[in-house]
């Protein structure tokens, strides 16, 4: 297993911990992402997630390619694998606190897989995007393209898994892989801010847009109405609402609980 779990303040950092592999996610990492998810889910001190890779060379390479004839070769292990790969996105779409990836270095496959399940995105002019699925012949999963989809639109999409080639920082940034391109030496301290905002703000207003952008972007079906009504109606009858409203009347921070 080389995953790392931290907690920082309010922040719960998932670290791939492999550098001499590039940051490649194998298979205990894999499985070892939705726990740490539901972990920090479960943790009021919580008030965010954040991943990273090691190092400043990669975010992360991707499947451990070397696992492959293990876990990935037949039909039936690759249903398995995807299978794992879903839950692993919707541990991190569906959970309702947010998500950032700070991406430094090469950021590739399963990698960008994670990244793009994110919420927010920040990354060094040193990175480096792609899926080289189509170079390796691999079956690039359901839930992978649907969110790449729903990120980049269906042209960009089409580029991407057909090339599978790599794009630089400037390049993500002009897709919307990234919401931002930070010069390596600043990224933290960036991403440091950005986390504050989510530690501060009201978390039942965070969860509440989450729910409804996840519900919108659902590329098939229709969203769930009452499930985003829920949501609404949650927050709405909060008491951070409520701390917010009179904070800003009495010109001070509010203090967010999260209920
Ligand atoms: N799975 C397993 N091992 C990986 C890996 C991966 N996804 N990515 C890198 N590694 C390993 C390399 O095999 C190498 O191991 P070695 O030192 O035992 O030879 C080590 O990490 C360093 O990689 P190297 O290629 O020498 O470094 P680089 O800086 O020149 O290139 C990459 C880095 C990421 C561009 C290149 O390693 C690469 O293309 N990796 C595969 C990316 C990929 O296809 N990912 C999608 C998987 S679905």
């Amino acid at each position: 297993m080389t995953l790392r779990l931290e907690k920082r303040g309010a922040v719960g950092w998932i670290i791939f911990d492999q550098p001499a592999k590039r940051n490649a996610l194998n298979d205990a990492m894999w499985r070892g992402i939705a726990p740490a998810m539901q972990k920090f889910d479960a943790d009021p001190e919580v008030r965010c997630v954040a991943f990273r890779g090691a190092g400043t060379e990669a975010f992360s390479a991707g499947a451990d390619i070397s696992e492959f004839d293990k876990n990935r070769a037949s039909q039936e292990s690759v249903g398995q694998y995807d299978t794992l790969l879903d839950q692993v996105l919707h541990a991190i779409q569906d959970s309702r606190k947010p998500s950032l990836a700070m991406i430094y270095g090469y950021c590739l496959g399963g990698g960008l897989e994670i990244a793009l399940a994110c919420d927010l995105r920040y990354c060094a002019a040193s990175a480096q995007f792609g899926i080289p699925a189509a170079k390796l012949g691999l079956a690039y999963n359901v839930e992978g393209h649907k969110r790449l989809l729903e990120t980049v639109g269906h042209a960009r999409a089409r580029e991407i898994m057909f090339l599978g080639r790599r794009y630089n920082a400037e390049e993500a940034l002009a897709m919307g892989i990234v919401h931002k391109v930070l010069p390596t030496e600043s990224l933290d301290g960036f991403v440091t801010d950005v986390l504050q905002d989510l530690v501060d703000n009201a978390p039942l207003s965070i969860a509440n847009s989450k729910t409804i952008i996840e519900e919108y972007v659902k590329s098939l079906g229709t969203p769930d109405a009452a499930r985003m009504r829920s949501a609404i109606d949650r927050c709405a009858k909060s008491e951070d609402y409520r701390e917010g409203r009179r904070a800003f009347m009495e010109k001070r921070k509010p203090r967010f609980t999260g209920r």
